[in-house]
């Protein structure tokens, strides 16, 4: 053994402090197991808390809000243009994310799981080395992976690492560019882009495909995409980025749409083109653990590893890459380790991009509804006829259920509109529930709220609507 090295043993050994990694190791603790949680950061929280979910959404709270208060003059209310002190407003973002990983490392020293920070590596299936301040080599009768993901990057000879940054630089919000091209139209490329535009840069958007929003139905994008069409510069869809490089103070970048070869100049560019799991770099050849060929672990319905004693959860065991995911499945592996019959079986994990409006969906969409040839009734409901969305001045929305078309059981749901993502809990529950279109219209909903759209949506599904003409 070198000098300053450790070895000790766990009956847990978490890799990765995330909403993943965290989740699991309390739940283990609660369950009596003795836990190690392993971060190469010192604070807890992954990259959701630090770099992600939380200092987006802080973000995107003070982006709606001057949106807001630009919107006020409709109403009478006239507000001057806003003064934004970027010191202070990174600063607010910081103590929110400073508190919310502060929090954790309290609730993980009240549970006695011991955290240690540095870098861990698989010696075999049985043990793996910390690098960190000191070297510790730990012996453990169950381990789960929860290291997650990171930005996707283009290749080098398109877009110079130096002419871009990605969502963590472009959280750092070291200042606001007059103008900013977003590659790639996704949840973080139209999140981060919203909130660049409301802070005063013209933004551009280039996505290859031939619309933003991949992930959900198209009718519900087009909602989102006429407000962004408003702030935006241009949004350049089925238009790939081919080249970049730097002249003088900017970044040049080239990209064909419709057969022409377009050149335009921006102060700065931030790449949103997908994230790619943590798998590498772990010594998993040291282990029988599989890893697929996107870079995902393999793992069955109690995210066990093809290597028994290893678990993975999280981004790095699969898509969808998020949060809530990987919660839940560090509760599953840290149970089913604990001799608990727990399994991954979640029938409608929900999507929400926090964009204003927001678009939140879950279970099946539309489109794959069709392509799965499932036969299915949708139900709408407009927002515009919505006393609560008219009263907040934001008409603009859709409530829609996909239904089967037999049974009238509800498969997915889909909304956009404010606070499309609180909403979007209740048609979680009403999938997992195994709740029909019947149950959701029979549920007395408040009065005013735009919940009350999940239930019409469900009265179109059974054909009329309270307060919509049957067609
Ligand atoms: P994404 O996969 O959602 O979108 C990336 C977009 O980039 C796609 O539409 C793709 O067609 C486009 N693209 C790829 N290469 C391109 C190129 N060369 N030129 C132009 N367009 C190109 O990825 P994103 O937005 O980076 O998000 C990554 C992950 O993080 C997702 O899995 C998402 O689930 C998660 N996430 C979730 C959030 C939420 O729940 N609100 C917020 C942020 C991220």
């Amino acid at each position: 053994m070198v000098v300053g090295e450790l070895a000790e043993q766990t009956d847990l050994l978490v890799i990765g402090g995330g909403p993943g990694g965290y989740v699991a190791a309390f739940r283990a603790a609660d369950l009596g197991l003795q836990t190690t949680l392993v971060d190469e950061s010192p604070l807890l929280g992954g990259i959701c808390l630090r770099a992600g979910c939380i200092p987006s959404k802080a973000l995107l709270h003070v982006a709606h809000l001057i949106d807001s208060a630009a919107a006020a003059k409709d109403f009478g209310v006239n507000f001057a243009p806003p003064q934004v002190d970027l010191d202070r407003l990174r600063a607010w973002k910081q103590s929110v994310v400073d508190k919310l990983c502060g929090g954790i490392s309290t609730l993980a020293k009240k549970r006695d799981v011991r955290v240690i920070q540095g870098r861990a590596r698989f010696e075999d299936s049985r043990s793996a080395r910390v690098d960190g301040e000191t070297v510790v080599r730990l012996k453990f009768k169950n381990a789960i992976i929860a290291t997650g993901s990171r930005p996707k990057r283009l290749p080098e000879a398109m877009l110079p690492a130096d002419c871009c940054m990605d969502s963590t630089g472009a959280l750092e919000l070291s200042d606001v560019p007059k103008s900013l091209l977003v590659i790639g139209g996704g949840s973080i490329g139209l999140e981060l882009g919203q909130v660049y535009a409301a802070l005063g840069a013209q933004v551009t958007v280039v996505e290859a495909l031939d619309r933003v929003l991949m992930g959900c139905d198209d009718d519900l994008a087009r909602v989102l995409v006429a407000r962004l069409k408003k702030q935006f510069a241009a949004i350049y869809t089925a238009a790939a980025v081919e080249t970049a490089r730097r002249v003088g103070s900017q970044i040049e970048v080239a990209f064909t749409k419709d057969g022409q070869r377009q050149t335009l100049k921006f102060d700065r560019v931030l790449v949103s083109v997908g994230r790619q799991p943590n798998s590498d770099q772990l010594g998993l050849e040291n282990t029988k653990v599989v890893v697929n060929s996107p870079g995902f672990i393999e793992v069955d319905a109690t995210r066990r590893t093809s290597d028994k004693r290893i678990y993975a959860i999280g981004d790095v065991a699969g898509n969808p890459m998020l949060a809530h995911k990987a919660s839940r499945e560090g509760i599953v592996a840290a149970e089913a380790i604990a001799g608990q019959p727990s399994v991954f079986d979640a029938r409608a994990i929900p999507a929400v991009v926090y964009t204003s409006p927001e678009v939140a969906w879950c279970g099946l969409t539309e489109g794959e509804a069709q392509q799965r040839g499932i036969e299915i009734k949708v139900g709408k409901f407009m927002w515009g006829a919505s006393g609560r969305a008219l009263a907040m001045g934001r008409p603009e929305g859709l409530t829609k259920i996909i239904a089967d078309a037999k049974t009238n059981r509800a498969l997915g749901v889909g909304i956009v509109g404010e606070h499309a993502g609180d909403l979007i809990a209740e048609a979680v529950l009403a999938i997992e529930m195994g709740a029909e279109a019947e149950d959701l219209a029979a549920t007395i909903h408040p009065h005013p709220s735009t919940s009350e759209t999940i239930m019409e949506a469900a009265e179109s599904v059974l054909g009329s609507a309270i307060h919509m003409l049957r067609k």
